[in-house]
């Protein structure tokens, strides 16, 4: 069979991390979540003061950038990858609200973005991956063979997260969880580098209604009708 590529680009908590996990672990893909190595990167700024509520050293960042080392560990399957930012695990701690307010605009500086885009284009260079996150279809792959948009009301991805956080034991209200994802959303749609958008080609799936069942077997169609 052969080995395509999979780019799954989306608004925030749309879920396109559960259904990426799903069909790697299928396919067995290798799986990228651009978007916890954009936290890590956020984690280590917060760590180092570059980023606080109202500091943003932009310049120190850049400065900083070879000093931050990002690596994925998958367990027995993707759903328990975790990610290593300079050989610390830190998969729990780049999830929570706080990293979740400043990544997007740590996001939006090109020198970060260009790093992390060669690692995740390296990451790809063998085919057999699927990578989520805002600018796999139009950056990193521009020439993926499958691209997918997926999309759903903020209302609905608000509650998700929600739970999700919830379940976690974090202690959090609902308004905070819709009101970053609506900031994000701003500011990932607005930026001038690399602007969420859906890439020309790719196919748009609103879950706002789909079970989780659903959702994965309509894309594992997709790729199936690919390979
Ligand atoms: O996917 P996740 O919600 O964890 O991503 C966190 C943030 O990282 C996004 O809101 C966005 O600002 C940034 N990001 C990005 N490009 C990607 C993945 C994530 O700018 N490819």
């Amino acid at each position: 069979m052969k080995k395509i590529t999979i780019a799954i680009d989306g608004y925030s908590s749309t879920g396109k991390s559960t259904v990426a996990k799903q069909l790697a672990d299928y396919l067995g893909y290798v799986y990228v979540d651009s978007g916890a190595m954009y936290r890590a990167v956020t984690l280590y700024a917060m760590q180092e003061g570059i980023i606080s509520k109202d500091n943003f050293n932009v310049e120190k960042l850049k400065e900083s950038l070879n000093s931050i080392d990002l690596k994925f560990e998958k367990d027995a399957s993707w759903a328990k990858a975790h990610i290593f930012l300079n050989g610390k695990d830190v998969e729990e701690l780049i999830r929570n609200l706080e990293v979740s307010a400043f990544v997007s605009p740590i996001a939006t500086v090109h020198e970060v973005r260009a790093k992390l885009v060669a690692q995740q284009q390296k990451m790809g260079l063998d085919k057999g991956v699927v990578m989520d996150g805002r600018d796999i279809g139009t950056v990193v792959f521009p020439k993926a063979e499958l691209k997918i948009f997926m999309n759903a009301s903020a209302n609905e991805r608000a509650q998700r997260r929600y739970k999700e956080l919830v379940a976690r034991g974090d202690n959090i209200d609902f308004q905070a969880v819709l009101s970053n994802i609506q900031e994000r959303d701003h500011i990932d749609t607005t930026r001038t580098d690399s602007p969420l958008r859906k890439a020309a080609d790719a196919i748009e799936i609103d879950n706002s209604e789909m079970n989780l069942e659903d959702q994965f077997h309509t894309v594992l169609q997709l790729a199936k009708d690919r390979i």
